[in-house]
């Protein structure tokens, strides 16, 4: 029997390093993607997805991601008086229903393998989603939705891939492929950042997964791997055979918003198409591009 999804983990607590000096003194999954927060757009996906409950994995100096999915009632209270209602409803979108969001504490940033290792009670003996909240995927169906409707077919887990530039698997943690019928494909392998003479493929993973319970096990018997840190993708290596295991070749586009550059670029992307937006980003960007 396939089990219902309905957990997802957000892990917040990477010490954001590439964006210094914005994320000394706050997260980097605050910065914001025109006017909302990186953190929010992972919940609202997750929520399409059919997900109610939530676990952040924080660490130091990221309380203000706690804070940020509270109810503001000092300030829907002004604004209902002032009668900003556009500006009330933007806040509503970002609290969450009482009960169904926690958090946990990573202590030190050992990994993201670590980070979901430390959300172990909340996982318990169900499927989870992982979101890496600066991965930004725009697509008509939201990616974890595709993820999730992809795991209910097949069972087991289920990780959102991409091709990459050779150059670019020393990134990524990269399959090594099975059967593949062009959306799905058989995980026979993984290996986190491979030298790209060395990759078995250039099918790479980004930062949406649906993993089945069992990885925690393995979690707990790891040792470090490449940088020092506790990998996910080590782990996951661990479950082939344990049951089936795909990348899913999702429809959409994809943002790596922790490299200043994707982060960039989906400012735009995502500016362009909203429609308050998107005529005047489109009337200014050619001043900036002309030679
Ligand atoms: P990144 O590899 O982007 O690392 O982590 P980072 O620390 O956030 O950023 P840089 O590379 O220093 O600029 C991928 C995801 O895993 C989480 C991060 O918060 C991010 O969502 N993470 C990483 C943890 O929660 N704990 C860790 O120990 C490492």
């Amino acid at each position: 029997m396939i089990k219902p999804l309905r957990k997802a983990v957000l892990p917040v607590a990477g010490l954001g390093t590439r964006f210094l000096p914005a994320t000394k003194a706050m997260a980097k999954e605050m910065l914001p993607i025109v006017d909302r927060p990186l953190i929010q757009y992972s919940v609202d996906e997750a929520r399409a997805a059919g997900i109610e409950l939530f676990c952040m994995v924080t660490g130091r100096g990221k309380t203000e991601l706690v804070e940020y999915f509270d109810v503001a009632y000092e300030l829907e209270t002004t604004l209902r008086e002032r009668g900003k209602r556009e500006a009330l409803q933007a806040l509503r979108d970002s609290s969450t229903a009482p009960g169904t969001m926690v958090t946990v504490r990573q202590q030190v940033p050992l990994g993201l393998g670590h980070a979901i290792w430390c959300a172990r009670a909340f996982i318990g003996e169900d499927p989870f989603a992982i979101m890496l909240p600066d991965d930004l995927v725009l697509s008509e169906v939201p990616c974890l939705k595709q993820l999730a409707d992809a795991y209910y077919e097949t069972g087991g887990n289920v990780v959102a891939v991409v091709e990459v530039p050779r150059a670019q698997t020393n990134r990524y943690g990269v399959l090594a492929i099975g059967a593949d019928d062009g959306r799905l494909v058989e995980v026979k392998g993984l290996v986190e950042k491979p030298e790209p003479a060395k990759a078995p493929s250039t099918l790479s993973i980004i930062g949406r997964y649906v993993l089945m319970p069992s990885v925690l096990r393995h979690l707990a018997n790891l040792e470090r791997g490449a940088g020092g840190e506790v990998q996910l993708t080590d782990a996951m290596a661990r479950m082939i055979g344990e049951g089936p295991f795909h990348g899913l070749r999702f429809e959409g586009h994809r943002f790596d918003c922790g490299d200043k550059a994707g982060f960039l670029e989906a400012q735009i992307a995502f500016a362009l198409k909203r429609p308050d937006l998107g005529p005047m980003v489109r009337a200014f960007l050619p001043r900036y591009v002309a030679s």
